[in-house]
């Protein structure tokens, strides 16, 4: 693999990706491991990200120079670079003037980096400090008006090093300085590819489950179904999936389910009707905290015992189903410290996620994909683009979205209004646009109207569409006002109990996406 060494900030995710874009595996590890461990790891190439730190901080990271003498090819980015040159006896000054933003950058023709892109490009800076000499057998590739050196290399030994952020795409050819330091410099192969990503975890899953039974709860979104796609295109009819259809779906959600797998995709799926279970649990419950317990131990117990039926009903060899499926993605391991661990530890609230104690094996096909490639290999895999596009829905539910109590009334007003929303966002051509866009019910809230020629005493419903890359924040979208005049309007005029629509227009951070 290409190993991105993560020096902390948000960067090595990013850097990671593009790497991968540009058909090569990449795998983020901690800064905290030695020269020796990286290298007994056999990287094709090693890439240092950014951090947050100054070199001159007490503390701060650094690295073993016996990393450059391995004969691998190493990118230092940004504080990668700065570390680089540090370790090979380069200087790294405090300049004072913080460089933030985008600016102009003049490359040297000829070098290895800057292959095929213009003498002037435009790049995304952040830092303080600056290289004020390259280390001897360098050359300076890159100046900006403030940064003298803002590149060097050195082709014989295959070192390089750029203060600006090729990963983002302010930096124009970014992306081509990425694949010129892997494919022309390192010498690497693009073989990675949603052909070959599928056929290695085909092998791997098939040689994992022999011929076992293998069930996997499948929520309706991408990533459960296009990890359910690739267990069934290993082993067939050894899987089952399980749905558990809480009553919290959205209009229409369920059958849509069972059409695009069963006869989409000719995937076998028992969906279990759970609403009184889960509606009966919800009774008189308020608190969203509360709330979202509830349903995941109601989730759990469902699961259980639809795990019970598949036993029955295909009868498992052994009476016993010893493989799960999950749809785990990458961020998530290195979020959550998994994999090589990483810096910032992050709690999953994922509905679907089930305890340690359940006593599978579990399958986790995804656990090394961003998400975009995972919708790659869905389409790949002839998952529906309806299914590979849909826009993320929290496994709680609708429960989340009705602000009060949790009945089978609210919900069933709260739906009404949505599949509106729904269908006028999509009639608009707007899906790809927003992220996702809530509509949430304020069941607790009541407003005064007047429609007809009577008084109304009735409930608003709040829009709450958002775009974002990652949820982790958000703006709010700027929604035509004519889409939002015929959502309100139909609405209105639809939904009896709804006399008020009304538009959230709150980012993430303060607001989380969610209202609960
Ligand atoms: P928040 O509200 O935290 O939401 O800004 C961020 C993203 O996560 C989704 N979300 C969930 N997804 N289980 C899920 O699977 C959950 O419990 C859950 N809570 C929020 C939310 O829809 C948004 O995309």
């Amino acid at each position: 693999p290409v190993l991105v060494v993560d020096f902390g900030a948000q960067y090595a995710q990013l850097i990671a990706r593009r790497v991968r874009e540009a058909g090569v595996y990449s795998e983020i590890v901690p800064h905290t491991m030695s020269a020796q461990a990286l290298l007994a790891k056999e990287p094709a190439a090693i890439i240092l990200s950014g951090g947050p730190s100054s070199v001159y901080a007490e503390g701060a990271p650094g690295m073993d120079a016996g990393l450059f003498e391995a004969d691998v090819p190493v990118l230092g980015i940004c504080y990668g670079f700065q570390i680089m040159a540090q370790a090979l006896g380069g200087t790294v000054g405090r300049t004072g003037t913080r460089e933030y933003g985008n600016t102009q950058a003049r490359v040297e023709a000829g070098c290895g980096l800057f292959t095929g892109t213009p003498a002037q490009q435009a790049v995304w800076m952040s830092h303080g400090d600056a290289v004020q000499a390259a280390p001897t057998g360098f050359v300076v590739t890159a100046s900006t008006e403030q940064t003298p050196v803002a590149a060097f290399e050195d082709r014989a030994r295959r070192l390089y090093g750029l203060q600006w952020h090729p990963e983002v795409l302010h930096s124009e050819h970014g992306q081509a300085a990425l694949v010129n330091f892997l494919r022309h410099e390192a010498g690497i192969a693009a073989d990675w590819t949603p052909g070959s990503i599928i056929d290695e975890q085909v092998a791997r899953i098939r040689e994992q489950v022999g011929d076992a039974h293998v069930i996997c709860g499948l929520s309706g979104g991408v990533d459960s179904s296009v990890a359910a796609a690739l267990v069934h295109r290993a082993v067939g009819d050894q899987l089952t999936c399980i749905f558990v259809d809480h009553g919290l779906l959205r209009a229409g959600e369920r059958e849509q389910v069972e059409t695009d797998y069963a006869e989409g995709m000719g995937i076998r799926v028992i969906a279990v009707d759970e609403t009184d279970r889960f509606l009966g649990a919800l009774a008189g419950v308020t608190e969203p905290e509360a709330k979202r317990k509830i349903i995941g131990r109601e989730f759990i117990r469902s699961f259980e015992a639809a795990q019970r039926r598949v036993v029955e009903e295909v009868g498992a060899a052994g009476g016993e189903i010893r493989f799960l499926v999950q749809g785990t993605l990458y961020p998530d391991v290195v979020e959550s410290g998994g994999g090589d661990g990483a810096a910032n530890i992050k709690s999953h609230h994922n509905v679907g996620g089930l305890p340690e104690d359940l006593d599978f094996e579990l399958i986790e096909p995804l656990r090394e994909l961003f998400k975009d490639e995972v919708r790659a290999i869905g389409r790949e895999l002839g998952v529906p683009e309806k299914i590979v596009a849909r826009q993320p829905f929290p496994g709680p539910g609708l429960g989340i979205r009705v602000i009060g109590e949790v009945t089978a009334e609210n919900l069933r007003i709260l739906r009404a209004a949505d599949a509106i929303a729904r269908e006028e966002l999509s009639a608009a051509g707007l899906d790809a646009e927003i992220w996702q866009c809530p509509v949430v019910l304020l069941a607790d809230v009541r407003s005064v109207g007047v429609q007809g020629d009577g008084r109304t005493y009735g409930h608003p419903v709040v829009l709450r569409p958002v775009s974002s890359e990652d949820a982790m924040t958000a703006d709010w979208t700027r929604l035509p006002y004519d889409v939002l005049a015929r959502i309100s309007t139909r609405i209105t005029n639809t939904v009896p109990e709804v006399n008020r629509v009304v538009l959230d227009c709150t980012s993430k951070p303060p607001g989380t996406i969610e209202w609960e």
